[in-house]
């Protein structure tokens, strides 16, 4: 295996302790994330273009090195790979589950299903790979609260996981407006790093600027600061090869008032951003259909599946007829 350079940042030539605090600070705790980030970004450390530039390349050199030399790490971290829903069909419409380094969207009603999959996703990521999983942990920041623990382990407890492990492999942050979203993430590397996170969650992406940001006046902040938010999403996705998934809640009949306010949230930032969006709705009863609306790829199609007390979980064909 190819030998690790710089462990901690204060191993990168050109960080003192000085710099390394104010580094941490801005959220860059790893050599990972300085890897990723952009001479401006580390402008606001109080450091040079030049230096900056220096660093950057280091952290970079070191993560190569690995890779590089490491021809089964390369295979293993830098290759793509898949996170099974828990629905054949739903992991199907998605040409083999949801993956890594690219942020994925569910965004649909109320009651819709989203929160349901965003705590099937920590419990499956947590499997083997042969079941589909990616043997590591969960990042999940949480607007409006919904996580629920005894769900996780109902729906750990379905697929043959030691609950107990599986929600000390979930890290829960509570995001209390759109700032401190932001925040979360902005300082989340080594915490993904610490704890082999392998998927993480924003549910709900939207909320928090949505009723923070109203208002035409408000609309290109709200815009720029959620852009930022997603280059940051998806340059942790990457840099850790993670599953990323956000939540966006919309209308199912959007009406006068909201109009065109509610589809940009989502909509047109997201849009930009290269990544697959999913379009869920409720059926009868326990059943809901998910419509893929655009990926880098794959057709548009449909997938039925259904929420039970196990989870997310496929229908049988009758159950599909009676929809
Ligand atoms: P918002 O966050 O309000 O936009 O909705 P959402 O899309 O996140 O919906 P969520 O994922 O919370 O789905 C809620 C639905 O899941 C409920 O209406 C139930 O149908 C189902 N559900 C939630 N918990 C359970 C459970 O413990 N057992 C079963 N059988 N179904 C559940
Ligand atoms: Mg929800």
């Amino acid at each position: 295996m190819g030998k690790v350079k710089y462990k901690r940042i204060e191993d990168l030539p050109g960080v003192g302790p000085a710099t390394a605090k104010k580094l941490r600070e801005l959220g860059f705790s790893t050599v990972e994330s300085i890897a990723m980030a952009s001479v401006k970004e580390l402008a606001q450390a109080g450091i040079g273009e030049k230096r900056a530039e220096e660093i950057i390349n280091a952290a970079r050199s070191a993560i190569a090195l690995t890779f590089v030399k490491a021809e089964e790490l390369l295979k293993m971290q830098q290759s793509v790979e898949r996170l099974t829903t828990g629905s054949k069909a739903l992991d199907n419409l998605l040409g083999g589950g949801l993956e890594t380094q690219t942020i994925t969207e569910f965004y649909g009603e109320f009651g819709s299903g989203k929160s349901q999959i965003c705590m099937q996703l920590c419990v499956n990521v947590q499997l083997p790979k042969e079941r589909g999983g990616l043997e590591g942990g969960a990042l999940y920041i949480d607007t409006e609260h919904t996580f629920r623990t005894e769900r996780v382990i109902q729906m750990a407890k379905h697929v043959g996981l030691d609950p107990k492990e599986v929600v000390q492999n979930i890290i829960y942050a509570e995001a209390f407006t759109s700032d401190h979203q932001m925040f979360l993430l902005d300082h989340a590397d080594e915490v993904i790093k610490e704890n082999n996170v392998r998927l993480i969650i924003i549910d709900s992406l939207t909320a928090h600027f949505r009723s923070e940001y109203v208002g035409r006046e408000s609309l290109a902040e709200r815009q720029q600061k959620l852009s930022r938010h997603l280059h940051k999403l998806i340059r942790l996705a990457r840099a850790f090869n993670a599953v990323a998934v956000v939540t966006n809640q919309v209308m199912a009949k959007p009406d006068v008032f909201y109009g065109n306010a509610v589809a940009p949230v989502g909509g047109h930032i997201l849009a930009h951003t290269s990544h697959t969006r999913i379009y869920l709705r409720k059926g009868k009863g326990n059943i809901r259909i998910a419509r893929l609306v655009s990926s880098p790829y794959l057709p548009e199609g449909e997938a039925v599946f259904k929420i039970t007390g196990n989870g997310i979980e496929d229908v049988s064909e009758g159950e599909v007829k009676r929809r």
